[in-house]
């Protein structure tokens, strides 16, 4: 069963057609991963699925309910969460602080800026964050400051920041995106089991080893058009995925 259901999405912006009639299935308790040149509109399409973006034409069903229209708040609690391409974080406030504004946002539907007194004051709250951060291998730094973590540590701060929010659906945009190649292989393991907890993901990555290493479906952009579609075996021999993503090279 289709968790995520895009039909016929089409975005433009100005005279550049970033997405053309992009059709996606994401089936519940898979990873989907979404692959494809630089430029090729991954992006673009994740934010049309937060609410960050409104496509021109088409429709996004998550649960079979439509997306379009919704603030990427509303979306948010429907048990969608995010990790975008460039990190959200919060600098100045500690890991705990993060990881509990968005357990507040799911909660309430808004940012309340006195997280800090949830930290102390809601117990269960408190609790799920800290949880989090030992899930993702940040247990030991709750009390740090967010703006002193490694650039991979902060990726999984982030991750953190979605699992608190208990999410139906994990958009992940280049996770491993600048991680050393140890970091790269613990966010896969994290990722993994993450997917064994039957949380369905969709992830953009450039890395081939992550893609390979978790993906059950693998989606090709490239100019804004999905090009190929299948499973991880079948996309590896793809001979317009090996033009049109790597110039005719083997993936
Ligand atoms: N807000 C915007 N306004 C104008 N053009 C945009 C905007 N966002 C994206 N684009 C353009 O749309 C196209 C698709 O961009 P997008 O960021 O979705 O690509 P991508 O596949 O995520 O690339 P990358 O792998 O480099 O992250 C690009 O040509 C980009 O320059
Ligand atoms: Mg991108």
């Amino acid at each position: 069963m289709s968790i995520l259901s895009v039909e016929n999405v089409n975005k433009n912006f100005g005279g550049l057609r970033a997405l053309n009639n992009v059709n996606l299935e994401v089936e519940a308790g898979t990873v989907h991963a979404i692959i494809g040149p630089n430029g090729a509109g991954k992006s673009t399409l994740l934010n049309c699925f937060v609410g960050r973006l409104e496509p021109d034409t088409g429709t996004v069903l998550f649960n079979g309910q439509s997306l379009l229209g919704l603030k990427p708040h509303q979306i948010n609690q429907t048990g969608v969460s995010r990790v975008f391409q460039t990190p959200e974080i919060f600098d100045d406030m500690t890991l705990l602080e993060n990881v509990t504004i968005p357990a507040l946002a799911k909660r309430d539907g808004s940012f309340r800026l006195n997280a800090w007194r949830a930290v102390r004051d809601e117990s269960k709250i408190h609790e799920a964050a800290h949880e989090c951060l030992a899930d993702v291998g940040l247990g030991e730094k709750s009390q740090e400051l967010a703006r002193q973590l490694s650039r991979g540590d902060k990726r999984r701060l982030e991750l953190a920041m979605c699992l608190v929010q208990d999410p139906k659906l994990l958009l992940l945009d280049e996770p491993t995106a600048g991680m050393s190649r140890a970091d790269t292989n613990n966010t896969i393991d994290l990722m993994r089991r993450i997917a064994d907890q039957g949380v369905t993901m969709v992830v953009i990555e450039h890395d081939m080893h992550v893609v390979f290493s978790l993906a059950d479906k693998i989606s090709v952009l490239a100019q804004g058009t999905v090009i190929a579609e299948d499973i991880p075996d079948r996309i590896k021999g793809d001979a317009r995925v090996q033009e049109a993503y790597l110039g005719g090279a083997h993936l």
